[in-house]
């Protein structure tokens, strides 16, 4: 016997003396301190783990019928639509969970700003979280193209030609990534292949960096109180309750209410007006002819507007080029929070009014930006679309100048209600 094994028999025992699994299982779930005073918002990440287990597994069965090509990938969805055992099921859900998986994730991100979850010591699990929304918004455009319609061919088309307005570049590295020099069936088997292996495999790993990183530092709070300053005599923070069966009972709830809402899109409105499937979508790719309104999906239509507010060259750079910067620079830019805050405090609830003004700014000017993207371009819709993007800029860019310069209430030592 081991001299560390201990003398009670069990499998549980047995496998603790080889790899403890019960201490981990306890530090990182049914032992994990959160904090008292956590709320509502604090939902969305529990959430999120569910919906990646749901889009993986439909996923899974949604490749066991789907054909990646040019000449068959159309009709083969059709076929899991029609023929295939509740493959409409596993389609609607996969389509759902998309939109589902970007609503989670938008709103999750706002805490953290509401918050300040990406102060210090949180910068690397902002980040992390930041990385596996890149990847996700990749996920999300492979996905799109692989039901070969006319938005995916065209989406696609859209996207990788901006690739191509990069100077010197450009073309051939849109070559490069079509492996075409046009889409075709190339570029769909190539998008395939990133869509259900590498990028998945890349979201699974930096969402257990995530995790296991916020369970190393521990939870902020809507207070932005650091929990760990006051301990009992083992060291667990005064102002937390363990994970189970406290906040597990919060997740479980959510869980229910989320999958009310989810069910009720994907067995009553499945195509979510247009936003969860596209119509344009339901006719098949057809290179000759370009749709007369080509739109992403609703979560990357805030950026689109970004895109198409630059209408103007610069320095010699075209205006495509400078579009695609500014589209990039608006997602880019979130990674940057942790070093762009200069506040005292953590929270939104305690900082002065321009942070609040700011922030109040960012959210409209994203639904705002959201809704133009969404839309036919006009005059007048273009100068919103340049003026929300200012807006929008000017929360990240403004905030060193903004948090130094407000006056922030105390924040208090203990959680409120302790
Ligand atoms: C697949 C995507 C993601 C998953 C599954 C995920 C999961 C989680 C979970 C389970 C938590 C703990 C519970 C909670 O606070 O809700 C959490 C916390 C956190 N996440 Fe994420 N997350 C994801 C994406 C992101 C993104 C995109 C960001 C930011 C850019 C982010 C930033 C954070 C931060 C800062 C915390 C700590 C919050 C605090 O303690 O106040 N996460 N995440």
């Amino acid at each position: 016997m081991a001299a560390n094994e201990k003398n009670s028999g069990g499998i549980v025992n047995w496998f603790d003396t080889r790899f403890p699994v019960t201490d981990l299982l306890e530090r990182h779930l049914s032992k994990y301190p959160a904090p008292t005073n956590l709320n509502f918002w604090y939902l969305f990440g529990f959430l999120m783990i569910v919906v990646l287990a749901m889009q993986i597994l439909t996923g899974l069965w949604l490749m066991m019928n789907y054909t990646n090509t040019a000449e068959e990938a159309f009709s083969s969805v059709e076929y899991i639509m029609r023929d295939v055992e509740y493959g409409w099921l596993l389609r609607y859900m996969h389509a759902a969970g998309a939109s589902a998986f970007f609503a989670l994730i938008y709103l999750h991100m706002f805490r953290g700003m509401m918050y300040g979850s990406y102060r210090k010591p949180r910068e690397l699990i902002w980040v992390g979280g930041w990385v596996t929304y890149v990847l996700l918004c990749a996920e999300g455009f492979t996905g799109y193209v692989l039901p070969w319609g006319q938005m995916s061919f065209w989406a696609a088309q859209v996207i990788i030609s901006l690739l191509g307005s990069i100077p010197i570049i450009g073309e051939d590295l849109a070559t490069w990534i079509r492996g075409d020099y046009l889409i075709s069936g190339i570029t769909l088997s190539r998008l395939f292949a990133f869509h259900v292996v590498l990028l998945p495999i890349m979201i699974i790993a930096v969402v257990f960096f995530h995790i296991l990183a916020l369970h190393e530092i521990g939870s902020n709070n809507p207070d932005g109180i650091d929990i760990k300053k006051h301990v009992d005599k083992d060291g667990v923070p005064l102002d937390s309750k363990p994970f189970y069966p406290y906040d597990i009972t919060h997740d479980i709830y959510a869980l229910g209410v989320f999958l009310l809402i989810f069910c009720s899109v994907v067995f009553f409105f499945p195509e979510g007006g247009g936003y969860v499937l596209e119509y344009v979508n339901f006719e098949p790719a057809n290179p000759l002819s370009t749709p007369a309104h080509i739109v992403p999906s609703w979560y990357f239509t805030p950026f689109y507007a970004m895109l198409r507010a630059v209408d103007f060259s610069l320095f010699g750079f075209t205006a495509k080029f400078l579009g695609f910067v500014t589209m990039a620079a608006g997602i880019a830019i979130f990674a940057a929070l942790p070093w762009l805050d200069r506040s005292p405090v953590k929270s939104i609830r305690y900082k002065g009014i321009l942070s609040k003004a700011f922030l109040a700014g960012f959210v409209v000017s994203f639904f705002v930006l959201g809704y133009l993207g969404a839309v036919p371009p006009s005059d007048l819709k273009n100068l919103l679309a340049k003026v929300f993007t200012v807006v929008y800029f000017s929360y990240f860019l403004l905030m060193p100048i903004y948090t130094r310069l407000e006056k922030c209430k105390p924040v208090p030592e203990r959680a409120p209600g302790h």
